[in-house]
């Protein structure tokens, strides 16, 4: 497969993917058994090992993590982003505010997942390591947190467009309660017929 077609093809398989995550949504709803049939519709997605790579979606030079939109509804709804990192990087506990799923494809990220407390800490309830067939599914409300070591290459997929969740929460143990994250900026744009805007 040459690079036009490889593009084409993922192309394709990302439309087909996000048809059916669309319609799983319309008929499942916002419920655990819609995220979860969305997370393994994206798990589905996946398995195409020789359409994305590290060298398609590179991590920063300086490492860390880099979020490439690879697709968008025009009103912003559905955004499928691949999270490319490399090097050592953890969030806090945070909520998202629209459902979110977590898909792996090369590497691991360690998902832990917590309960949210009136006062205090939130307490870790249980962890998922996401690394390639595996995914997790979340809630609006749902709290996690990710860890990375090393090169990864995962999909993130949520309800809404990162730009727009601006009340999405995390736990700061430093202070000692929650804040709102700041706004997200720095998001790489990953779709081909707009990559060169
Ligand atoms: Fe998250």
């Amino acid at each position: 497969m040459d690079a036009a077609e490889k593009i084409r093809t993922r192309e394709t398989v990302i439309e087909d993917t996000m048809n059916d995550v669309r319609a799983i949504e319309t008929r499942l709803g916002v419920t655990r058994e819609g995220v979860a049939a969305m997370r393994d519709r994206l798990v589905q997605m996946a398995s195409h090992k020789d359409l994305f790579s590290l060298d398609d979606y590179p991590p920063p030079a300086d490492s860390g993590s880099a979020m490439y939109r690879i697709s968008q509804d025009d009103d912003d709804r559905f955004a499928l982003y691949v999270n490319s990192s490399d090097g050592d990087r953890s969030t806090p506990a945070h909520n998202h505010t629209t459902w979110a799923v977590v898909v792996g494809f090369e590497g691991q990220e360690l998902n832990k997942f917590y309960e949210r407390r009136a006062v205090g800490s939130p307490p870790q309830t249980h962890q998922h390591m996401v690394e390639a067939g595996t995914g997790v599914a979340m809630l609006p409300d749902d709290l996690h947190s990710i860890h990375l070591t090393g090169q990864a290459l995962n999909f993130h997929m949520y309800g809404l467009a990162l730009e727009r969740l601006d009340k999405r929460e995390y736990y700061s143990e430093t202070d000692g309660t929650w804040k709102f994250f700041a706004g997200i900026n720095g998001i790489l744009e990953g779709r081909p017929n707009l990559a060169s805007c």
